[in-house]
Formats: structure tokens, sequence, C-alpha cells
């Protein structure tokens, strides 16, 4: 390479480094969208109105094991952890290695478990880390979007996973996962937040105490 486009590439690289720096976590999750549009399914991370909707019908008291999918930058990880008992766990599971490989970097907590891996592996996953069932599940994954079957495989999984009385909670900028959880859940509840980018659909499903 002759020097002065060496010292170009140099430069942009320098840049680009000091703007993420700038962005911080916006400037990761940002990065991780332009390079996997499909799988990411959106520009910026959810607000803090979204955050504290989707949470609040969670029982803490009563929650050992919380899984989320698709944490991005860890958007959630942190209101998460704030609420969770102390001997609990939450164990993200995210496709994105980039994604994955900041959140250990920046999130130290001891309850805290970021796999490198898909949604619809999650009953192997929490098997591996020593648990039969999930409490809470919670999705921030871009349903309308991921490739075929894989939305309905997720959403029977996240069924099978949960204890008797626990919950998939899902934000998502489209109605469509509300179809893949009606096949499973029979109790749904549902919101719209407008004050996130876009605005998002929030569903709430019950595992009820006398399914299988
Ligand atoms: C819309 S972003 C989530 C943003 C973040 N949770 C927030 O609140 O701002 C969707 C995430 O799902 C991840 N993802 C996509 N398909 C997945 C799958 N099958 N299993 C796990 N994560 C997946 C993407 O890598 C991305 O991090």
């Amino acid at each position: 390479m002759p020097s002065t486009e060496f010292a170009r590439e140099a430069l942009a690289q320098k840049l680009k480094r000091r703007i993420k720096q700038m962005l911080g976590p916006q400037g990761v999750f940002l990065e991780g969208f332009l390079r996997h549009p499909v799988m990411v399914g959106s520009v910026i991370p959810s607000s803090r109105f979204t955050i504290n909707r989707v949470l609040a019908p969670v029982d803490w008291d009563n929650c050992r094991l919380f899984v989320e999918y698709g944490p991005g930058v860890g958007t959630f990880c942190r209101p998460i952890l704030d609420r969770l008992r102390r001997d609990g766990q939450l164990i993200v599971i995210d496709t994105n290695p980039d994604f994955i490989d900041y959140l250990r970097r920046t999130i130290t907590d001891s309850r805290f478990i970021a796999v490198n891996g898909s949604a619809a592996d999650v009953e192997d996953i929490v098997l591996a880390h020593g648990h039969e069932r999930a409490d809470y599940v919670l999705s921030g994954l871009p349903f309308s979007t991921l490739p075929d079957g894989v939305g309905p495989a997720i959403a029977a999984a996240t069924h099978r996973v949960l204890r008797r009385g626990g919950a998939f909670l899902v934000y998502q900028f489209t109605p469509r996962a509300r179809a893949f959880m009606a096949r499973h859940f029979r109790r749904i509840d549902s919101g719209l937040e407008w004050i996130n980018v876009p605005p998002c659909f929030l569903y709430w499903g019950w595992k009820d105490e006398d399914a299988g």
C-alpha cells in the first residue's frame, strides 16, 4: 500500500475509534447495526420508559433465573441486575459476538453470564448453567426479520424452558411476535410504549400454573 494511502487508512481507523469512544455503548450498538442490520433490527437502544414498563410486572423476590435474548449493548442488563436478588442469575444470549464481548468487558457482576449463541438453544444453555427452568425470559429479538422458522422455534423453546407461573416479556416494533407467542401462551397482556424510537409493542405471555 503506498504511504499516503496507508496514512489515510490509519487516520480513518483513528477517527472511527474516536467517534465510537464518544458515542459509548450507542456507538457499539450502531456499529453492530451497520454490520448486521437484519439481525440487530434497530439503530437506537430501548428507552428507559420501555425498560421500566416491560419489567414492571416481574416478581423479583421469586426470580432466581432471568434470561434475556438479544441484549445488544446491555440496555436492559443493568436495570435487571439492579432489581435482581443477590443469589439470582441473569443469562443473556446474543448471536453477535461483538456485543457479547462488549458485555463481558463492561459488566463484571458475578450474577451475570453472557452467552454467544441463539435464543433457539435456550434450553441447552439454561441446563448448561445448572438450571432446569427460567422464571422470566425477556426478548428484544427482531421477530419480524428472523430467518423462516426461527421465531416459532424460539417461542416454543421459551414456553418449555419457563417455570409455571413465569412469563415471556417481549418488546417489538411490529406486532408479529404476538402470533408466535399465542400458539403457546394462553394469557398475553399487551401494551404500546410511545416514548421509544420507534414506539414499540409490549407483550407479557404468562405460563399457566396448569401448563405442561
Ligand atoms: C433490537 S436489538 C436489541 C436491543 C437491546 N436489547 C435494546 O434494548 O436496546 C436485537 C438483538 O437481537 C440479537 N439477535 C438476533 N437474532 C438472535 C437470536 N436468534 N438469538 C439471540 N440474539 C439474537 C441481535 O444481535 C441484537 O443484539
